[in-house]
């Protein structure tokens, strides 16, 4: 009788060389600042769309111990819930300790992910209600083109805006593609239904180069350029919800702005009719 060994099942498994690894799967580079990547998924991971994980690499060896010890940041992940992958976007910061390296993977190279996704730009965080507002500047763009891939964001609400302030134009591309692909790929019209889709209504801005729509989307709604452009009377805490996700001084500033038509903050264990999360890596 032959004996299977141990030695020979374990020849056939691929053994990580990072802790929690993940291989990654595909790299976009869209702008000198921005990319995005997809990572094989750990078979256990559970998430709820809108939520972040803890990503990164190993650090540079200690100069006299030479240990390495794992850079992690939090990102948001981009990719639904229901996906095989997991997708990530982000800035490059040429100096930043993280992106500094990340900026430079490849398809095959392995990530180290921290299985443990939380956040508070999830549905259950919002009462019910009629319109929910995505309010994005950035990579702030990241958990809602999770939640914009989520069946559950149109069968919740009649109306969903998504509004995303960029410095130019190419900056915004990875968000419109991905709009654009909700509208036309037959999976996605299929997933999310195309009456569903017709609640969708996209609205990026740029600050700094010349677009269809200038202006920070902070004043844009504080002067109602907003208002008459989407012929809305303005957001009550009757019937608007909203998320926001971008730097600190989009998220104050949205605060303010939402708190000022009496709309409250919301948390996974207090739904109300708002929440924010900070675009992590800056
Ligand atoms: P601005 O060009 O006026 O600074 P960044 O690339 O620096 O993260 O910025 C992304 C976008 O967010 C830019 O268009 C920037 O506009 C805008 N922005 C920065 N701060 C705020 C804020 N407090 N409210 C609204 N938009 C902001």
């Amino acid at each position: 009788m032959t004996e299977q060994t141990p030695v020979t099942q374990a020849a056939a498994v691929k053994v990580p060389t990072l802790p929690d690894a993940q291989t990654v799967t595909s790299v976009q580079h869209w702008t000198d600042r921005l990319f995005s990547f997809r990572v094989t998924r750990p078979a256990s991971l559970r998430f709820r769309s809108g939520e972040f994980v803890m990503i990164g690499l190993m650090g540079d060896p200690h100069p006299e111990t030479g240990k390495q010890k794992p850079l992690l940041r939090a990102y948001s992940i981009a990719s639904p819930s229901w996906d095989e992958e997991l997708e990530f976007y982000s800035i490059k910061v040429q100096d930043g300790p993280l992106t500094s390296k990340l900026q430079h993977i490849k398809p095959g190279d392995e990530i180290i992910l921290r299985p443990k996704p939380v956040g508070t730009l999830v549905h259950d965080a919002l009462l019910p209600g009629k319109r929910l507002w995505f309010f994005a500047t950035g990579t702030g763009f990241a958990p809602f083109a999770s939640l914009l891939r989520d069946p559950q964001t149109f069968e919740d609400y009649e109306q969903v805006i998504i509004a995303h302030t960029c410095r130019d134009v190419a900056e915004l591309e990875y968000g419109r593609q991905l709009i654009e692909t909700l509208r036309s790929d037959e999976m996605m019209l299929e997933l999310l239904g195309e009456e569903n889709l017709k609640k969708l209504t996209y609205y990026p801005t740029t600050t700094r180069e010349t677009s269809p729509k200038m202006g920070r989307i902070t004043t844009l709604l504080k002067d109602g350029t907003m208002f008459a452009d989407l012929e809305i009377d303005g957001i009550s805490p009757d019937t608007d919800r909203a998320m926001v996700c971008g730097s600190m001084g989009l998220n104050t500033d949205l605060k303010e702005i939402l708190e000022g038509f009496d709309l409250e903050e919301g948390a996974n264990s207090d739904p109300k009719h708002y929440v924010v999360e900070k675009a992590f890596v800056g």
